[in-house]
C-alpha cells in the first residue's frame, strides 16, 4: 500500500495501518525469522561438523554449535521469545528437532575423526625414506652346527656317515656289544626301558628301549656290511641320570668304527689326534688311560689338555673279537678300533660354555650367540 502524506484521514490510516502492520508484522516475523534462523543454524552446523578432520576442529564446531554458555544453538533459542505465544508449541518443536539434527551431525563426526585416528595408529604411515628393519635370520642349533662340524672333520679322514634308530632292542644296544644280561649298564634304572614300543612289536620277550650309547650302530652297520667298515654315528642318546651342569637325560655322542686288516691301536691314537687338532686347536694334546668297556679290549678312556687340566672326551678301543663274531666278522681276519664322545662336551669346550642345561633351555638370548 502507498500512504500518501498531506490528508489528515490518509495519516490517520496510515498510523493505524501502520500499528496493525506491525502487529502483524511482528507476528509474522517473531516465527518466520525464528525459523529462518533455525534452518540457517542447520545448515551451517551440518556443514561445519562435516567439515571437521580432527578432534580439534571437531571442538570448535561443538563450542561453536553446541556451547552451553555462548553457542549458537542457545543463541537462537533465545529468538523464541519473541515468536508469539499460540506459535510457541510449533516453534519449540522444530527447536528440538533442530536441537537433535545438530547433536546427531556432531555424534556422526566425532564417531568418523575417533575411527580414523584409530586406524592411523595401527597403520603407521609409510615412510619409504625409513632404512628396513633387520630381519633376524634363523640359525641351526649350536648342537647341530657340531655335529656339522664333526661330519666334515671325519669325512676328511674318510669316515661315512651311518645312522641307526634311536628306539633300539636289547641285542643292539647290550648283547651283541658283548654287555652281558647281569651288567650293571642294563639295570632297567640305568636306562629307558618303553613298554608301549615292546607291546607294538608284539613280542613281550622282546623289550626296547631309547639307545643309551651310539655304539649301536656299529651292530647295525657290521651286520649288513662285509669289512671294511669306516663309519661315525652321531645322534641323540638317552640315560635317566640327575640333571646337573654336566649330565642331561638326553645327549649327543659321535661314534666311530673302522675295522679292517691290520688295524691297530696306533691307527685310534692317530685318528684321535688328529680329530682333536682339528676341532679343538693345533696345539691340543691328546692321552689314553685304561679303562674298560664290555665291546673293546683293550679299552680306553681318551682325554685332551685344556685350561692347564686333563679333560676325558669319550672312550675307545680295540673292538672286541666277540662284538666281530657277534656280526658275523673273522677276528682272525680283521680287527678294528672304536670311539664314542659326547658331542656336548665338545661344543662346550670350543665355545666356553658352562653348563649343559643351556642347549636344551631354547632361550634365544644363548642360541643366537652361535
Ligand atoms: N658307548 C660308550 C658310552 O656311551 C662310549 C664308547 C666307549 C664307545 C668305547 C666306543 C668305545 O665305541 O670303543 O659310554
Amino acid at each position: 500500500m502507498i500512504l500518501r502524506a498531506g490528508s489528515s484521514a490518509n495519516l490517520r490510516l496510515a498510523c493505524a495501518l501502520a500499528s496493525f502492520g506491525s502487529v502483524s508484522l511482528a507476528r509474522h516475523n517473531g516465527m518466520s525469522d525464528f525459523l529462518a534462523e533455525l534452518d540457517a543454524l542447520t545448515a551451517d552446523a551440518q556443514q561445519a561438523f562435516a567439515a571437521a578432520q580432527t578432534p580439534d576442529a571437531w571442538e570448535a564446531a561443538r563450542v561453536e554449535f553446541l556451547g552451553a554458555k555462548s553457542g549458537r544453538l542457545k543463541d537462537v533459542q533465545k529468538g523464541l521469545g519473541s515468536v508469539p505465544k499460540e506459535e510457541k508449541p510449533a516453534a519449540g518443536k522444530r527447536f528440538n528437532e533442530v536441537k537433535q539434527l545438530i547433536q546427531e551431525a556432531s555424534e556422526t563426526a566425532k564417531a568418523r575423526i575417533d575411527a580414523a585416528q584409530a586406524s592411523q595408529k595401527s597403520e603407521p604411515v609409510f615412510d619409504p625414506t625409513l632404512p628396513g628393519r633387520p630381519l633376524r635370520v634363523g640359525r641351526l642349533h649350536p648342537i647341530t652346527q657340531t655335529i656339522e662340524e664333526l661330519k666334515d672333520i671325519m669325512g676328511r679322514l674318510g669316515f661315512s656317515v651311518a645312522d641307526g634308530p634311536e628306539i633300539e632292542d636289547e641285542r643292539h644296544n647290550f648283547e651283541a656289544l658283548n654287555i652281558p644280561l647281569d651288567h650293571p649298564a642294563r639295570d632297567p634304572l640305568e636306562n629307558f626301558y618303553l613298554s608301549a614300543a615292546a607291546a607294538a612289536t608284539g613280542r613281550k620277550d622282546a623289550p626296547m628301549l631309547l639307545r643309551s650309547q651310539t655304539s649301536t650302530v656299529q651292530i647295525r652297520v657290521m651286520e649288513c656290511t662285509p669289512p671294511p667298515v669306516r663309519i661315525i654315528a652321531l645322534g641323540r642318546v638317552y640315560r635317566p641320570d640327575e640333571v646337573d651342569r654336566t649330565h642331561y637325560p638326553m645327549f649327543h655322542q659321535m661314534e666311530g668304527l673302522l675295522v679292517d686288516r691290520h688295524v691297530t691301536m696306533a691307527d685310534l691314537k692317530s685318528v684321535l689326534r688328529l680329530f682333536a687338532s682339528s676341532y679343538l686347536g693345533r696345539d691340543v694334546h691328546i692321552r689314553f688311560r685304561p679303562s674298560f668297556f664290555p665291546f673293546t679290549e683293550p679299552s680306553v678312556e681318551c682325554d685332551y689338555y685344556w685350561n692347564n687340566k686333563w679333560t676325558e672326551f669319550g672312550g675307545a678301543g680295540m673292538v672286541d673279537p666277540n662284538v666281530l663274531q657277534a656280526v658275523g666278522y673273522d677276528p682272525e681276519e680283521v680287527t678294528g678300533f672304536a670311539f664314542g664322545l659326547g658331542i656336548e662336551r665338545l661344543c662346550m669346550r670350543r665355545h666356553h660354555i658352562t653348563d649343559i642345561r643351556e642347549f636344551y633351555r631354547n632361550d634365544v638370548r644363548f642360541l643366537h650367540q652361535f
